[in-house]
């Protein structure tokens, strides 16, 4: 599908390296139609095929995908049920073609605390998709940023106990090194969608200079051109890391 903003951001060579979406607003796209919760849910894989196809189109390196927050542990069973069931369908319906399509997927979260079909369902589709080179997919599930940076504390104190790491040279990159998102570089750019401005526990750490840009779009509704319009903009962006500008 040709689309004049896709030419338009190819024409400027910063394009961001990792991308961070917030999908939200299935529910409210679903209530606005008279349907229940996961019939939003449902609909907002959609939205991840284009979010997918558009960052490839670009040539952005990571798609980071906000789909299960630990806080989210606390909704309806009958609406958690149907996200751990969306997400084996996705893993299992979506696995061949992200492979072909070049795309590494891999789940960062809490994946422990999900159901054994789902844990098989996660299995899978990093097996299959294990060393895709165009893009890499983190789908961030059972994901919460302060259990993250509780973990990686706990991590390096049980290094430091055992012996194996000194406190002393515990730094910025040490303490990276015991995130999820270990290795990967932080997101250039953070989309919201549905409107809210706030960060929900996600990504508390990596997020420290990462440029936000929030759409009023429900994210069942979202589109490739939503994602380059996100990109154009934050190609307009002057990023300072706590600088004075340049020139
Ligand atoms: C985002 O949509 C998906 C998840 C958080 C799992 P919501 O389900 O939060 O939809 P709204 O925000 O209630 O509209
Ligand atoms: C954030 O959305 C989590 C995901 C998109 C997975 P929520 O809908 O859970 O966040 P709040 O409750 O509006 O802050
Ligand atoms: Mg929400």
């Amino acid at each position: 599908m040709p689309s004049d903003l896709l030419d338009r951001i190819l024409m400027n060579p910063r394009v961001p390296r990792h991308v961070a979406i917030i999908m939200d607003g299935n529910g409210r796209w679903a209530r606005k139609r008279g349907l229940p919760r996961h019939a939003g849910h449902w609909e907002g894989m959609n939205a991840v095929r284009e979010a997918i196809e558009g960052a490839c189109a670009t040539g952005v390196e990571i798609l980071t995908l906000f789909a299960f927050s630990t806080e989210n542990w606390k909704r309806p069973r009958s609406e958690i049920d149907a996200l751990m069931r969306l997400l084996q369908v996705y893993a299992e319906k979506e696995r061949e073609q992200l492979a072909r399509a070049g795309v590494e997927a891999r789940v960062l979260g809490e994946v422990e605390r999900l159901d054994p079909a789902a844990r098989e369902a996660v299995r899978q589709i990093e097996n299959a998709t294990r060393g895709g080179s165009v893009l890499r997919l983190n789908l961030m599930v059972s994901y919460g940023a302060r259990e993250e940076l509780v973990r990686a504390a706990r991590s390096l104190c049980e290094q430091a106990r055992n012996g194996t790491l000194d406190p002393e040279s515990i730094d910025e990159e040490a303490f990276e090194g015991a995130l999820f998102t270990s290795g990967l570089p932080d997101p250039d750019l953070l989309i919201r969608t549905s409107g809210e401005f706030r960060l929900s526990n996600f990504l508390l750490w990596q997020l420290a200079y990462t440029e936000l840009y929030i759409t009023p779009s429900l994210w069942p509704d979202f589109t490739r051109d939503d994602l380059f319009a996100a990109i154009l903009d934050y190609q307009q962006r002057e990023r300072r890391f706590g600088r004075v500008a340049a020139g």
